[in-house]
């Protein structure tokens, strides 16, 4: 289901207009990119599975407490989201460390980070997503100081939920990113939570069960995805009410 003009274009979702001034849909697409688009594919049913990924957790968090954008599925891919005036920030939360953090500090690729981290990009492409500090975004007028103390608490409160959640799936929710928004001066979790945005490793085996499967050709990206997608209808099934 399409309606309404498109409004943007991301890396992987596409958003559209409705007919009511304060909703948006959002279309999971097929689309994948890395390293800040220079790779580039397209995988049939990936807008499917991180559309169901995010959905269910949208509402989990719901369920918790956390207010998000996610308002309702319109089909197996779409769904209608609050408008939000978006933040251009990538709130990254970190359990343990893995990816761009490897690469600039002294960690070991695994080591756990207790307390976790959680750190913020500075959303542009053409400034390729620059690492951001608390002073440079109350600077740039992004964030008061008392909604970046906020952003924080939402921040760890999502990760330690997810974290338990993963943890009884068998698997480590080693990081993942996040956007915010404000509505009716408040903040939401906006954008998604899917496979494409996380880090997940299994408990037993480490192996990954995330866009790392794509980034470093670790194997066959659908099935990874499928597998989730697979451990969270089989927690649904036995947590219906
Ligand atoms: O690349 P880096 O290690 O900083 O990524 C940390 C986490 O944030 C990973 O789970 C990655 O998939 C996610 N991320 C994202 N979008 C970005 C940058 C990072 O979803 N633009």
């Amino acid at each position: 289901m399409q309606t309404g003009e498109l409004l943007y274009k991301g890396k992987a979702k596409s958003i559209y207009r409705t007919d009511k001034d304060d909703e948006l849909l959002a279309v999971f697409r097929d689309d994948i990119t890395a390293f800040n688009g220079e790779k580039k594919d397209e995988f049939a049913g990936k807008g499917e599975y991180n559309f169901a990924a995010s959905a269910f957790f949208f509402d989990f968090l719901e369920k918790n407490g956390v207010k998000t954008h996610y308002l309702r599925a319109v089909d197996e891919r779409s769904m209608i989201v609050s408008k939000l005036n978006m933040i251009p920030l990538e709130v990254i939360a970190r359990n343990r460390a893995a990816g761009s953090v490897v690469k600039m500090f002294p960690f070991e690729e695994g080591q756990i980070l207790d307390p976790p981290v959680v750190v913020t990009d500075y959303k542009d492409d053409e400034r390729g997503d620059p690492s951001i500090n608390d002073d440079l975004i109350v600077a740039l007028g992004l964030l008061t100081p008392e909604e970046l103390a906020d952003v924080r608490e939402k921040t760890l409160t999502i990760n330690r939920l997810l974290s338990d959640f993963f943890e009884g799936l068998g698997l480590i929710l080693v990081d993942f990113k996040i956007e915010f928004g404000r509505k009716d001066g408040m903040i939401l979790l906006g954008d998604e939570i899917s496979m494409d945005s996380m880090r997940l490793w299994d408990m037993s085996t480490m192996e990954s069960f995330d866009k790392d499967v794509y980034r470093f050709d670790k194997g066959d990206l659908m099935s990874a995805y499928a597998r989730v997608v697979e451990k969270i209808n089989q927690w649904k099934d036995s947590h219906m009410e």
